[in-house]
């Protein structure tokens, strides 16, 4: 894998960075900056380096539609102050305010391009539309350094076709994930146990399925939890659930079965009529979960299962 070093002299040079910042907000105020922190080390280095940064990243999906709602205004600020200067925000992704901020850089300094999801051609399944957007995005920068390790799954025009058109290297957040994972996974000390989480079961087959190769036990919660239940045969009430992966997930279960694998499932869990932090939350067990309901985190038994 090539770093940022393999770039060479970045000083007064343009470097496109792709970052993933999308952050939880709550009435336009960031919840959990711990994404753009996560950002810092290779961003800091760029600007150490004395580069011309440029940062594109997502927030949420407004499929396609230049939307204030999902404006990367709060990052921006929130970035500036962590990196203890200035990040100026354009006002569009790859319009004449980009180009304009791109092009007035001083060394060391940050511009944040708005949401790169604001423009349909990033993450469209027409390979040519992506890479049209992916030409407007080199034309901004010389070289290409991905560190949105939340998003560097997706095949999207500032993630996939980007790389392929300026020098490229994988920033540190990057670089450190992709090490963590090694360690877990190449010859790993036994037993070997794996807590899984996120809501999207259909973003994590591929490692569901090396893992049943390799782990003892496997755990599995947060939101993707309830397709698991819901192949189970339980109810899940209105919990996240993914229908379209229930047959792949009874296969999951019978191949951890013949493997030996120990596929852990939650045993209780909180629920609630909504996810709202006003909603009346109780404890129920996962095979009495209520038809109305939602749910929204493990119980104490689960907790206490997964060893957490
Ligand atoms: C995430 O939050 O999982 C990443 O930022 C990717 O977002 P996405 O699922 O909308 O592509």
């Amino acid at each position: 894998m090539r770093d940022i070093e393999s770039l060479g002299d970045l000083t007064g040079r343009k470097v496109l960075v792709r970052s993933d910042f999308n952050v939880p907000l709550k009435d336009g105020k960031i919840t959990d900056d711990g994404r753009i922190r996560a950002a810092l080390p290779t961003l800091k280095a760029l600007v150490d380096a004395k580069a011309k940064v440029v940062v594109m990243a997502h927030l949420g999906r407004p499929k396609g539609q230049v939307n204030p709602e999902f404006s990367l205004a709060p990052v921006a600020t929130r970035l500036g102050e962590l990196l203890g200067q200035d990040v100026v925000l354009a006002k569009d992704t790859v319009g004449e305010d980009a180009k304009k901020q791109a092009a007035s850089l001083i060394d060391g300094q940050v511009l944040l391009l708005e949401n790169v999801r604001f423009d349909g051609r990033e993450n469209s399944k027409d390979d040519a539309e992506r890479e049209a957007l992916a030409k407007e995005y080199a034309q901004l920068a010389e070289f290409f350094v991905s560190d949105g390790f939340g998003v560097v799954h997706r095949k999207q025009a500032s993630v996939y076709d980007i790389a392929k058109l300026l020098p490229s290297a994988a920033g540190f957040l990057v670089v450190k994930e992709i090490e963590s994972l090694r360690r877990a996974t190449d010859n790993p000390e036994r037993p070997y146990g794996v807590i899984l989480g996120g809501s999207k079961v259909s973003d994590k087959l591929g490692v569901i399925e090396n893992l049943l190769e390799k782990a003892d036990f496997l755990a599995i919660g947060g939101g993707m939890a309830y397709t698991f239940l819901a192949a189970k045969g339980y109810e899940v009430g209105n919990s996240l659930l993914e229908t379209e992966q229930i047959e792949t997930v009874k296969g999951y279960m019978e191949k951890a079965d013949e493997r030996g694998v120990d596929l852990l499932l939650p045993v209780d869990t909180v629920v609630a009529p909504e996810f709202s932090a006003d909603s009346p939350a109780t404890l129920v067990d996962c095979d009495q979960m209520p038809s109305g309901q939602m749910g929204l985190d493990i119980g104490p038994k689960t907790a206490e299962l997964f060893g957490a």
